[in-house]
């Protein structure tokens, strides 16, 4: 899969460098490349941004600057991705779609962000998704960048050693958060594992871990237990 990141602040995509992400840069498996959106401006301040028509606090940015950095960007299989406050709830979902396609653009906007018409324009083209990490104001689409990349290249065949640890966790196909983890020592600061778990019994283990998870996801998420479809309640989620 290939990414391309634009931003006025290059560097701060400089973590992609490490850790599985970087692991997967380094074997080719992600081929991802981060852009200065300043590299796109004709102007001896490389200006990038301007005043609001109809008014209001703060500045937008240009669409012709970022028209520039884009074109030289997107080809015919590009989903752009918009990150903002306003856009659609980035998910686990998002990301295994995501994770699914070719090129992925991710342009980051900053200030009060990016004149309407880039993504109106662009839908022409390409597919465009305005995301949303969550129900807050960053200041800017980096830190949504370094999430969706994380997120999906995770998500790339290879990228994580053993698969079957995407499967079980939180958020993963049971829709619940994921059951609480322990390693040793088996007892810590008064503190002991869960006998189940030392019992070596896999039907119990299995059985005690679909319960936590549960509860934990009524008690935290009670939003997510109301989306769960029925059939794949057992008849012990049922009497929980
Ligand atoms: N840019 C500013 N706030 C954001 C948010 N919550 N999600 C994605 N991009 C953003």
């Amino acid at each position: 899969m290939r990414i391309d990141v634009v931003s006025i602040f290059p560097e701060y995509l400089a973590p992609l460098d490490l850790s599985l992400v970087g692991k997967a840069r380094a074997s080719g498996l992600l081929d991802l490349r981060v852009h200065d959106l300043r590299d796109s401006t004709t102007d001896r301040h490389r200006t990038v941004d301007d005043t609001p028509f109809g008014g209001g606090a703060g500045m937008v940015m240009r669409p012709d600057v970022w028209g520039t950095a884009l074109d030289g960007l997107l080809g015919e299989e590009t989903h752009l991705l918009l990150p903002t406050p306003s856009g659609e709830l980035f998910t686990q979902r998002t990301a295994e779609s995501l994770a699914r396609e070719s090129h992925l653009v991710v342009a980051c906007g900053r200030y009060e962000g990016i004149d309407a018409r880039v993504a109106e324009h662009y839908r022409e083209r390409v597919r465009v998704t305005e995301i949303s990490l969550g129900d807050y104001v960053l200041n800017g689409g980096e830190v949504a960048a370094l999430v969706v990349v994380e997120a999906v290249a995770r998500l790339l065949p290879g990228v994580v050693g053993n698969p079957q640890s995407l499967v079980e966790e939180s958020h993963g196909a049971a829709g619940l958060l994921e059951y609480p983890v322990y390693t040793k020592p088996p007892a810590w600061a008064g503190l002991e594992v869960p006998d189940v778990l030392l019992s070596g019994h896999h039907a119990r283990i299995a059985r005690w871990r679909r319960d936590t998870a549960l509860e934990r996801t009524a008690a935290r998420r009670p939003d997510l237990v109301a989306a769960l479809p029925v059939d794949e309640l057992d008849a012990q989620d049922l009497a929980l």
